[in-house]
């Protein structure tokens, strides 16, 4: 039988990759039909705690979010981030992917980095752990404002080679966070695994975005980002119901009453 691993490799040039971020059970119920990949990202971390940086998001963290999506994911590929911090090395990067893998029952995890986490990320796929590459934007390793990525000569070279060194490591896929446009096409060409843009054009085999961007329950200024629908409107309409209702005594009625 063919793996959900092996499933999302076979769409490059096939069909384009849905992949959204979750962080609870009942989103990811609601988009598990739409999507091949939903990620734990630890962007949870900005996105729910209000956080300066990824790098505030434990471990600890990251598998309670985790655990509850497990619940609602039962057909895409369920990928969850290791946080700042956890994967410094390869034993502890082992130690903690394992854990992260037994308790959520996730079928992947993200690094983020290229060469500089070569040694850790092939330990971890020796050791049957499946890794999702991170290239571009890294914010677990950037200080201060996220710029795009690929303008220099310098950027472009040290993007390619990190891209071929994860395909060669045996990544199953390479997200691509806010690359030059061009390069990201490049790199899409050149390696057999497949790319995930965001930010990164439609070159890419995928595209991934933070599930509360695009419902509109964030204000995020970031480019890429489109609201496709706005949640957070009808979330104050669903109150402002339930008030009314409430000050003229209507709810509960005695269909609401034991
Ligand atoms: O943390 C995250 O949500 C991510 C994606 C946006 C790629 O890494």
């Amino acid at each position: 039988m063919i793996t959900k691993i092996e499933k999302i490799k076979s769409l490059k040039n096939k069909s384009k990759i849905v992949c959204l971020t979750a962080y609870s059970k009942n989103i990811a119920e609601a988009i598990d039909n739409h999507t091949n990949i939903i990620l734990v990202g630890d962007s949870l971390g900005s996105t729910l705690y209000n956080f300066k940086s990824t790098r505030n998001v434990s471990l600890e963290m990251m598998i309670r979010h985790s655990m509850s999506v497990r619940q609602g994911v039962s057909k895409s590929l369920l990928v969850v981030d290791m946080p700042y911090n956890s994967y410094n090395n390869p034993s502890q990067a082992l130690k903690n992917c394992k854990k992260v893998m037994k308790l959520t029952k996730c079928d992947a995890i993200k690094i983020e980095g290229g060469l500089n986490k070569i040694k850790i990320i092939k330990h971890l796929i020796k050791s049957k752990i499946p890794v999702m590459g991170h290239l571009g934007i890294l914010p677990q390793s950037t200080k201060g404002k996220f710029k795009s990525k690929g303008k220099s000569t310098k950027e472009r070279e040290e993007i390619i080679r990190d891209s071929k060194a994860l395909e060669e490591a045996g990544v199953f896929s390479i997200v691509l966070e806010c690359v030059d446009r061009k390069l990201s096409s490049q790199i899409t060409n050149l390696i057999k695994v497949p790319t995930i843009g965001i930010g990164s054009s439609n070159s890419c085999d995928g595209q991934i975005l933070v599930i509360d961007d695009i419902l509109g329950l964030t204000e995020s200024k970031m480019k890429f980002v489109k609201k496709f629908v706005d949640v957070k409107k009808l979330i104050s309409y669903g109150a402002k119901k339930f008030k009314k209702e409430v000050k003229s005594k209507k709810y509960p009625s005695q269909k609401h009453s034991y």
